[in-house]
């Protein structure tokens, strides 16, 4: 039986309807219409639907959405605009680390967490971090030099 969640994303509130163990994945896209977090595979094993609760990034294709309930949710909708983009959004953009772009933003959001709590990381610490990001381009040293440019440049804020 669907009931109604309150999720705070991206620093507002919004009511949801939805069947309590349904994903947060689905909550995000189909009801907010946020589609910065994508579906990969629906198994937590890309990373393509990543996004921050609380401070830590989580896969959201295996987050139901009562476990979001009280808890504050950012997207890559949250970061910064196409107009005024985020540190970290620019450094991707200078080191032109997308070429599909598919796994991008779950790749943003895991760095964006992962700088937050390491702003000065060792090229090790990047790839150790993104260990669970899947790329099929194979776009991956650029992702790892816009990290870094990111972290020169204080990403994490
Ligand atoms: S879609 Fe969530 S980890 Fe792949
Ligand atoms: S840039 Fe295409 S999957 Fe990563």
């Amino acid at each position: 039986m669907s009931t109604t969640t309150t999720l705070n994303v991206n620093g507002k509130d919004h009511s949801v309807d939805a069947e309590p163990d349904s994903m947060l994945l689905y909550a995000l896209r189909n009801d907010l219409k946020l589609h910065g977090p994508k579906f990969g595979c629906g198994l937590s094993e890309c990373g393509a639907c990543t996004i921050i609760m609380d401070g830590s990034a989580i896969r959201s294709c295996v987050t139901p959405v009562s476990a979001a309930q009280g808890k504050k949710i950012t997207t890559l909708e949250g970061l910064g605009t196409p107009e005024k983009p985020h540190p970290l959004q620019q450094a991707f953009i200078d080191e032109q680390a997308a070429q599909c772009a598919y796994c991008i933003n779950g790749i943003i959001m895991t760095a964006k967490a992962f700088l937050d709590h390491n702003p000065k990381p060792s090229r090790d610490d990047i790839k150790q971090a993104l260990n669970g990001n899947l790329c099929r381009c194979g776009t991956h040293m650029r992702i790892v030099r816009a990290i870094e440019r990111a972290a020169k440049h204080g990403g994490q804020a």
